[in-house]
């Protein structure tokens, strides 16, 4: 990883942490298990790699992180949202996220439902009335429609419906990536296209070249999760390694073999750099992002 990206990573890391603590209700505010409960979970773990990306996509384009804080949060609001969901004992049945117990483990079921909920209706507020995201009324309309598209059934919770219905089933390898495309992509594509809905005097030709990117890092984001899941270990991960295999998930690994997969998510990464063409070293972040979500080990 280049010296400059460490570095982005790290301090976006450590100012979405203080967004989302300062937008998250406090824990002794009624009803106390459910504001606690969404504070475990939200806080103190995770790449935040959507927040990077929203960040990185502003740097690219020009903009103060100051006025992204409101959409970083939102983006990683429905991302803990749907962690929280994906590890309940219908879904995936995990009990280890980010190195602790999972939600509904360390809570209950019902608090575990109720705090996606939660955080699902904070991620609209905050897009809704934030005051650090300095846009028009139209904007935020855009931002708040681009999030509830990426999130909704024909977004991530669509791709989650494909995923339960295809345990144990043999699917295609176009009806894979459909499914990747929804359940992880569209949360990543939308965490870059938001950042550049926040730019007044967006060239639509500038948006088309960052969706572009935003979908083929999205892809391989979870083309590398598969495969992480196949050859890292649960310490290093921080969830339960195997756990697709075990639970017969179709995956990019199992269907194409490892050395394949690994192929695609180099693909990926060349078509999300080439995408970025037209760009100078303003998306140099985006570029060494790529390549690090396809190289990390977690
Ligand atoms: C895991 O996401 C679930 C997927 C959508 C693949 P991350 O790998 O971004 O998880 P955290 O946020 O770092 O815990
Ligand atoms: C999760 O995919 C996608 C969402 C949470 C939307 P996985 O089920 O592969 O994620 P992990 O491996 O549990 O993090
Ligand atoms: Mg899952
Ligand atoms: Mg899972
Ligand atoms: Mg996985």
């Amino acid at each position: 990883m280049s010296n400059a990206l460490k570095e982005q990573i790290t301090l976006c890391q450590n100012r979405v942490e203080k967004a989302l603590n300062a937008r998250l209700p406090q824990a002794n505010i009624l009803p106390q298990r459910l504001h606690q409960a969404m504070r475990y979970s939200t806080l103190d773990g995770g790449k935040r790699m959507r927040p990077v990306l929203t960040y990185s996509t502003g740097k690219a384009l020009g903009l103060e992180m100051d006025s992204l804080d409101g959409i970083a949060c939102a983006v990683e609001f429905i991302h803990v949202y749907s962690l929280i969901h994906d590890d309940l004992p219908a879904m995936d049945d995990d009990n280890l996220r980010r190195g602790k117990a999972t939600n509904h483990i360390a809570f209950d079921e019902a608090t575990a439902i109720l705090t996606g909920d939660a955080l699902q209706a904070l991620a609209f507020e905050t897009l809704a009335n934030d005051l650090t995201i300095k846009a028009t009324a139209k904007q935020r309309l855009q931002m708040i429609t681009a999030l509830t598209k990426a999130s909704g059934s024909q977004g991530m919770v669509g791709g989650q419906a494909i995923d339960l219905n295809s345990v144990g089933k043999q699917i295609s390898l176009p009806e894979l990536e459909n499914m990747h495309i929804h359940k992880t992509g569209a949360l990543i594509r939308a965490s870059v296209n938001i950042a550049a809905l926040a730019k007044s005097d967006l060239a639509i030709d500038t948006a088309q070249k960052l969706d572009r990117y935003a979908k083929c890092i999205g892809l391989s984001f979870q083309v590398k999760d598969d495969i992480l899941d196949e050859e890292s270990d649960t310490a290093t991960l921080g969830k339960t390694q195997g756990k697709d295999q075990n639970h017969n998930k179709p995956t990019y690994p199992n269907l194409l073999g490892l050395a394949k997969a690994k192929q695609k998510a180099l693909e990926l990464h060349e078509q999300a750099i080439a995408s970025l063409d037209n760009f100078g070293d303003e998306a140099n972040l985006l570029r060494d992002l790529s390549l690090y979500i396809i190289q990390r080990n977690h």
